[in-house]
C-alpha cells in the first residue's frame, strides 16, 4: 500500500509517499524560513501564498524521487488541523483534487498526532500506549495515547507554545530567527544558573505549561524591571549567552516535568516526544537522563523529523488500516482539536 502525504499546516510545503511498512519511497520538503524570517516570525497570509506557489512543484518532485505515478497510490492523505487557515487550505484542496484525479480515498492526517507519529517510524517496536509531547512553534501539548488513533488531551499551554517562546526571547536577544536553534547555540557557552527565571505550575499537578511569565522575566532582565521598549539596549556575547541558558534551562524544566508527571499520573511508561523544539539537544539530553531515572522509555523524534515534515504523515497507515476515510467536503480545523 502506497499513500502520499501532505503538510501545510505552518510554513513548510511537504509531501511524501509512504508504505504500510512505514518505508519512504520519497519525501520532499520546501522550507519557507527565509520569507519569514525578517519579521521574526510566520506571516499566515504570506505562508499561504507561497503554499499556493510550491504545492504543485512539491508533489511533482516526490513524484519523481518515489518514481511513482498517480495511479500507483491507494490513498491521499493531508493534514487538515491544527494550523494556520490559508495553509490548511491549500493542502486539503490540493489533496482533494488528487482523490478527485485519481479515484482514490481521502484520509485526515491530525498534525500534532503525525508529530509524534514520528517516533514510530525511527522504532522497530511499538511505541503506543504512550504520552505525547507535541513541542512546537505553535503547540506544547500532552496527549495520553491508547493507540495511534486514540488520543486524550491531557494538558498544554495556556499561552505561547514553547517554540514560540524560543522565538520571541531571541528577538529580544537580537538573536536571528528561528530563534531556536539561535539560542541553543549562544547557550553553549552560557551559565544556566546565571538568572532565576520562572518555571510555571511547575509545583502544580495540573499538565499544563505557560511561557509568557518567563518571557516577561527575560525582558525585565534585559531592560530592567518594567522595561517595555529594548532599543538601544546593548548586551555583550556573556550576556546573551548567560540569559540564553537561563530561559532554555527554565523551558526545557517545564518541558521534562510535566512529561514525567503525566507519565505517572497515566501509569504509562513510554514517553514519545515531537515537534520542532524536540530538536533541542538540552531536552533531549535532560529528558533521555530523567526518563533512565525513572525506569521509563523515551523515544524523540529523529531530528530531521522534529521539524514539519510529511513523512509523519505515516500516520495516514494507521487510519487506513483502521477504514477511517473521509468525505470530499472534510474541512479544515485550524484551532487545537482537544482528542
Ligand atoms: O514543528 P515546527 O517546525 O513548526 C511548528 O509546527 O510550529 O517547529 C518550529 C519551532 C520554532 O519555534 C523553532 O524556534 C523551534 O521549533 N526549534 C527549536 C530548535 N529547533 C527548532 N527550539 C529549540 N531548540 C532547537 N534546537
Ligand atoms: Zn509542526
Amino acid at each position: 500500500m502506497k499513500i502520499l502525504c501532505i503538510e501545510t499546516t505552518c510554513d513548510e510545503t511537504a509531501a511524501a509517499v509512504v508504505t504500510d511498512e512505514l518505508k519512504v519511497l520519497g519525501s520532499v520538503v520546501s522550507s519557507q524560513e527565509k520569507l519569514h524570517e525578517k519579521f521574526n516570525g510566520v506571516v499566515p497570509e504570506i505562508a499561504a501564498r507561497a503554499h499556493v506557489e510550491r504545492i504543485l512543484p512539491v508533489i511533482h518532485e516526490t513524484f519523481a524521487k518515489s518514481n511513482l505515478t498517480l495511479q500507483d497510490l491507494d490513498a491521499i492523505a493531508v493534514a487538515n488541523t491544527p494550523g494556520l487557515s490559508g495553509s490548511l487550505l491549500v493542502g486539503l484542496v490540493a489533496a482533494k483534487s488528487l482523490c478527485l484525479a485519481g479515484n482514490l480515498p481521502l484520509i485526515a492526517i491530525n498534525h500534532l498526532h503525525a508529530h509524534v507519529y514520528a517516533c514510530q517510524l525511527d522504532s522497530d517496536q511499538p511505541v503506543f500506549p504512550c504520552v505525547g509531547l507535541i513541542v512546537s512553534g505553535g503547540h506544547t501539548h500532552l496527549y495520553q495515547y491508547d493507540d495511534p488513533i486514540n488520543a486524550k488531551y491531557l494538558g498544554g499551554t495556556i499561552d505561547d507554545a514553547a517554540g514560540e517562546a524560543f522565538d520571541k526571547v531571541a528577538s529580544m536577544l537580537g538573536l536571528p530567527y528561528p530563534g531556536g536553534p539561535a539560542i541553543s547555540k549562544a547557550a553553549l557557552n552560557g551559565n544556566s544558573k546565571a538568572y532565576s527565571f520562572p518555571r510555571s505550575f511547575i509545583h502544580e499537578p495540573r499538565l499544563d505549561f505557560s511561557f509568557s511569565g518567563l518571557k516577561t522575566a527575560v525582558r525585565y532582565a534585559i531592560g530592567g524591571p518594567g522595561s517595555s521598549d529594548l532599543s538601544g539596549i546593548v548586551l555583550d556575547e556573556q550576556q546573551v549567552a548567560d540569559l540564553s541558558a537561563s530561559f532554555q534551562q527554565a523551558v526545557v524544566d517545564c518541558l521534562v516535568s510535566k512529561s514525567v508527571a503525566a507519565l505517572q499520573q497515566t501509569g504509562l511508561n513510554h514517553l514519545c516526544v515531537g515537534g520542532g523544539v524536540a530538536a533541542n539537544r538540552v531536552l533531549r539530553e535532560q529528558l533521555q537522563s530523567r526518563c533512565e531515572a525513572n525506569n521509563l522509555h523515551l523515544h524523540i523524534a529523529p531530528l530531521e523529523l522534529c521539524t514539519d515534515n510529511a513523512v509523519m504523515g505515516a500516520i495516514a497507515v494507521e487510519r487506513y488500516k483502521a477504514g477511517l476515510f473521509e468525505d470530499l467536503d472534510l474541512d479544515i480545523k485550524p484551532g487545537l482539536v482537544r482528542h
